[in-house]
Parts: structure tokens; sequence; C-alpha cells
């Protein structure tokens, strides 16, 4: 097995690479190697689109890392929808790498995952089909100088991935936008009498957050234009073990901490103890518990750990240990700090005080409490 490859050198002293820069070299050696059919537009074909995604060996011995670890289907699904003319939502709750696997499908179709329109109260129409720089609008009137594209229309013209994040927190009237685009793939231009044409390869993926169910209710008129993949939880502390020692590996990497291995048993554990609080139940299936308001998915748990790292290199002995990700855990569970903190006491003495092996943890929440 040769090693996995890198990207291409990214741009010096960028903090977040966008996926296809961080993985310019996967996706090279994916199209090298990719003979199987392309849908128009796409620069791999739906097969390379999900062995990029899930990970795999390519012949030659190139290595592709997992992006998402899970099951193989959800994404096959996904990257079936998107070859049709239907759009893809992806929806779940906070923590369960929609936002992720968003950005990773954009950059493996289209090789861009920049086209993105936030979606919050506060996101206007212009956001979605297009404003106006309003100097050149006073100046010359309307002309195709003065119109400013959104992402969404820029992806239309391009015929790339166009990105969608939190759909439903977007006014409804704005989500309406969307209707027309999706359906008829234009997007009308009255100002100046013309319109953008969709190209092919232009598809929309959503993500939307199941605890925002209500907030702005998706219409079922904008819910048919798109196939629902849902992301669940992992399904066992091992996956989600492994989801966080990778992420953790490569943050810590790209932050340049001090190089500081952290323990697959302190990362178990912190996994563990949130596994526990959501389901409120302990893993032996013995003792019910009540579970904080706060979320506490494997992204939580992520940087958790990435703090717990960051101190024991700059002030601890260089290994993670439980008093490095104590204060991380507390502060994580304990949202609001009246009924939190019940929850969390009588974890820690009904739980954590009980565990032989983790005495040390049990003194290290003991002394943050
Ligand atoms: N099943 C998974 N496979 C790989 N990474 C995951 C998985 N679940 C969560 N993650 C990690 O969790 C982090 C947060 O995910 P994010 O996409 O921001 O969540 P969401 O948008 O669903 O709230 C990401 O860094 C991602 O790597
Ligand atoms: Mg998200």
């Amino acid at each position: 097995m040769t090693e996995p490859v890198t990207g291409d050198p990214v741009p010096a002293g960028v903090l977040r690479p966008h996926a296809e820069q961080e993985y310019a070299g996967e996706l090279a050696r994916l199209a090298e190697h990719d003979d199987r059919p392309r849908p128009p537009g796409w620069r791999l074909s739906p097969w390379a689109v999900t062995t990029y995604l899930l990970g795999g060996e390519l012949p030659g011995g190139t290595v592709i890392t997992p992006k998402y670890v899970g099951r193989r289907r959800l994404m096959e699904v996904a990257v079936a929808t998107l070859a049709t003319d239907r759009a893809l939502l992806l929806l779940g709750v906070p923590g369960t790498a929609k936002t992720w696997v968003a950005e990773h499908l954009a950059a493996a179709i289209s090789g861009d995952s920049t086209l993105l329109v936030q979606g919050t109260a506060g996101t206007a129409e212009e956001a979605i089909r297009y404003g106006w720089n309003y100097a050149r609008l006073l100046a010359e009137g309307p002309s195709e100088k003065a119109l400013v594209e959104s992402p969404l229309m820029r992806a239309m013209r391009l015929g790339s991935v166009a990105r969608i994040e939190e759909l439903t927190r977007m006014p409804s009237d704005v989500q309406d936008a969307l209707i027309t685009v999706l359906s008829e793939k234009t997007l009308p231009v009255p100002e100046l009498s013309t319109e953008v044409q969709a190209r092919k390869g232009f598809t929309v993926i959503a993500t939307a957050n199941d605890r925002d169910r209500g907030v702005n209710e998706l219409s079922s008129a904008l819910r048919r234009r798109f196939n629902t993949v849902v992301l669940p939880l992992p399904d066992t502390v091992e996956d989600e073990v492994d989801i966080v020692a990778r992420r953790v590996d490569r943050i810590g990497a790209s932050l340049e901490l001090p190089q500081a291995p952290a323990g697959l048993e302190e990362i178990r554990r912190v996994v563990t103890v949130f596994r526990e609080l959501r389901s409120g139940l302990t893993s032996d299936g013995r003792t019910k518990l009540k579970s904080p308001s706060a979320t506490l998915g494997t992204a939580e748990a992520i940087s958790v750990i990435t703090s717990g790292l960051a101190l024991a290199a700059h002030f601890g002995d260089g290994v993670l240990r439980a008093a490095d990700v104590a204060g991380g855990i507390v502060g994580a569970v304990v949202q609001d700090p009246v009924s939190d903190r019940v929850v969390w006491q009588e974890y820690l003495e009904a739980v954590v005080r009980d565990r032989p092996e983790w005495r040390d943890f049990y003194r290290a929440c003991r002394e943050v409490s």
C-alpha cells in the first residue's frame, strides 16, 4: 500500500482550504482511473464520486481516504439523486456531517464547493436570485454589468452544484424563489428582459436541521423538488470513535499543533459520555439518564478533543489526559447553567464515579464542575 495522496499545495497561510483544494490529489487520481460514464457536466462518474466520499483503493495502490463514515447506501442514493434532475436535501440532527457531505459532493462533482448560500432568518431573495450594484444601476440603468449574480445563478450558468445551507431557516417566501429554478431550470431577469438557463450539471444540494423543524416549514411545493436523504448519528461507539479520531488528526495537522497523539482511550471516553447523555441510557443499558439540552453530537466531540489536544500540547506533557478534556466536556454538556448542571451532576455521581477505570476522569470533572 502506498501513502495516501494529499492535496496539491494549498495557498500559503490559508486557514481552511476548500475540499477541492485539500483533496485535489485524490480527485485527480480518481479522474485518471475513472473510465465509467460521467453524467453531463460532471467531473467524475457517480462511482468515482462515491469512492471519493467513502474511501477505497485504486488500481496501482492509491489510497482514497474516507470522508464520510457510515452506510454506503446513503451516499449511493445521494449521488444517484444528483445524477437525475432532482435536487438533494440532506436532513439530520446537528453534527451528522450534512455540511461536510454537501461540500465534498460539490467538490467531487463540480470541482467547486464554493457556490454557497447560507440560510438564516435574514437571508434575502437576492441571495437566491440576483442583486444590483447600485452605483452602476444609478449611473447606467439596469444592464448586465450592474447585475450582481447570486451563487445560485452562477452555478446555473456554469453547470455546477449550488449549495444551500440550513434551507429551513430562510423565510418561506425566499425559499419559494427556488421553486422556478428547480422546476423550470431557469432564472428570469425581467429588468433586462432575459433569463439565465441552467446548463447541464447544475443541481442543488441543500441541508436542513431536524431541530429547526417548525421554524420555517419546507413548503410542500418545494419538498416535491427534493429527494431527501436523512443522515443518522453514528450507529456504534466504534464508528463514532473512528470519525472523531480521523477528523482530530487532520485538524491537528492543519492547525500545526505540536504533535500530541490523541489517545483512542480518551476519545472513546468522550464519545461514550456524549452517547450516553444524548440517548438517556448508559452503554450497558442498565441506568436511565436525563438528557441535557445541549446537542452532543460528533462535531462537539471533535471540538472537545481538539481543544484538549491544544491544552496537552501547550500546557501539559504532550499526552492527552482526562484533565485536558474534562473542562471541554462540562462546557459542552452544561449549556443551561441550572437544568443542565443538575443533569451533569447526576451523571457524574451515579455513573462516572462507579467506573473504576474512570477514576482520573471523575476527579478531573469534580475539579471543573
Ligand atoms: N458520519 C460521519 N462521517 C465523517 N465525518 C463525520 C460524520 N459525522 C460527523 N462528522 C464530522 O462532524 C463534523 C461536523 O459535521 P457538519 O457537517 O458540520 O454537521 P452538520 O452540518 O450536520 O451539523 C465534520 O467535521 C465531520 O467530519
Ligand atoms: Mg451544517
